[in-house]
């Protein structure tokens, strides 16, 4: 079957995680993802977070599936040939170098549009134009500039980081976005384009609501479903941290379930939504709150959230997380189990839509990793592992019309 970006040509200049996430999207989407990486030591998560003695690391693998590796020295003259060549047959360059590395390279907008001004230049950087448009960054700085981790923890302990890597799986998916679009228009303008994430940007929009709470504590001094408000605490003029409060209208906190004692993860999110209150009254064995004037009418129940969820709490704790779900999923109370990533990884219904996947590597053997979570249904997603450094370079330099002699040449100058 076709591929929704079959014939598109990608210069994977990436590195790292935030830059790898877009191509790898691109590649499960049908694109011939062609990354360059230094000979010798390639992208240097190769070599990060081993777990296999002299095999890539999951780091690399899990973010570098379905492409080709080149290796090519772009600091050498002959390099900077070959680069020249890429340049004028792909469709995109993508790179996530720091702030001038390509200019400095030689590769500035201006030479790439002289070279193909088809071109579609997608970068990556941790801050747009301002004060902090040289800097370096990775995932946690842009999760603290961002916005994220000043709203994420609570109160009385220090910001958080969290685990989902919104900062660079975060920016790569925004970018993917920015790449076919610009690529979209480019039917219509004949021309290429660049397309710029910053990761501070990504971080932000991924945290709308919180720059709209910023505004609500502003007009009206309070946030009425926020655990403070609830706990007779004072706001500050920022938004606070809100702990496992919901980011929406419907009041939601993480409860204990049976076995919290020694499982760190016997955990359920639980919503008091407004139309099921009744239910959850039933549920829990408190019918008297459903006609009671303090807890009958969501705006009643807001300064008693944190009551309410102590009292359902002790229904909870009598049982399983997956009970509790069952039985909750019964009256339409939404709510989910805090999954482990054990859970995860051995849930069945993730392997069979393709979100979790076995793949096979020739020096690691087998390993878990995460499909493609956007499912196109005339364009299917298969998985191929990861490339070994360089393992296409000859391939791809064959196909952009290099002889056999001057693929030598250029081994025998250490350019590949
Ligand atoms: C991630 C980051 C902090 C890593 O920094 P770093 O390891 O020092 O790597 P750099 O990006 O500075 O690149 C290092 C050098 O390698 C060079 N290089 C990269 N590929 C090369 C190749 N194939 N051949 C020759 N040189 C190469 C670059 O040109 C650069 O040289 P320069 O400093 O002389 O200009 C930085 O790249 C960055 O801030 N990127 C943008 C934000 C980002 O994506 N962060 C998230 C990472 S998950």
């Amino acid at each position: 079957m076709s591929k929704a970006l079959d014939g598109v040509r990608i210069l994977d200049f990436t590195h790292v995680q935030s830059g790898p996430t877009c191509t790898q999207l691109l590649a499960w989407f049908g694109a011939d993802v062609i990354k360059v990486e230094r000979a010798g030591e390639g992208d240097a998560t190769r070599g990060q977070l081993r777990d296999v003695p002299d095999a890539d690391s999951l780091y690399f693998t899990m973010l570098n599936h379905n492409k080709r590796s080149i290796t090519l020295d772009t600091k050498k003259q002959a390099g900077k040939e070959v680069l020249e060549t890429l340049i004028k047959q792909c469709d995109v360059l993508v790179e996530n170098f720091a702030p001038g590395a390509l200019d400095r390279m030689g590769f500035t907008w201006e030479r790439i549009q002289e070279l193909n001004p088809r071109m579609v230049v997608a970068s990556v950087k941790g801050f747009g134009p301002g004060p902090y448009e040289d800097c370096k960054v990775y995932e946690n700085v842009a999760q603290c500039a961002g916005g994220s981790a000043s709203t994420t923890g609570f109160d009385d302990g220090p910001p958080l980081v969290t685990g989902a890597q919104i900062g660079d799986s975060g920016t790569g998916l925004h970018l993917a976005l920015g790449i076919v679009t610009a690529l979209y228009q480019r039917n219509s303008t004949g021309r290429g384009q660049k397309v710029l994430t910053a990761m501070q940007d990504a971080v932000l929009n991924l945290c709308r609501v919180k720059l709209r709470d910023q505004q609500r504590l502003e007009h009206t001094g309070v946030m009425e479903e926020y655990p403070q408000f609830s706990d007779g605490r004072k706001f500050g003029d920022a938004v606070p941290r809100a702990g496992n409060a919901s980011g929406g209208g419907q009041p939601g906190w993480i409860l204990k379930c049976k076995g919290w004692e020694s499982d760190p993860n016997a955990y359920i999110y639980f919503i008091a939504q407004a139309p099921v209150w009744k239910s959850i009254c039933q549920v829990i064995g408190r019918e008297e709150w459903i006609t009671d004037p303090d807890y009958a009418t969501p705006r009643a129940r807001l300064p008693r959230l944190m009551t309410i969820f102590a009292t359902v709490e002790e229904w909870t704790k009598t049982m399983t997380k997956f009970e509790a779900m069952d039985i909750l999923n019964k009256y339409d109370i939404p709510c989910g189990p805090i999954l482990s990533m054990k859970e995860i990884a051995e849930e069945p219904s993730l392997r069979k839509t393709g979100t979790v996947v076995e793949v096979d590597h020739p020096k690691r053997g087998k390993y878990l990793t995460v499909g493609n979570p956007i499912k196109l249904s005339d364009s299917p997603t298969e998985v191929t592992r990861s490339p070994l450094l360089g393992e296409h370079t000859e391939e791809v330099l064959t196909q952009l019309g290099y002889s056999e002699q001057q693929i030598a040449a250029l081994r025998e100058e250490r350019v590949i």
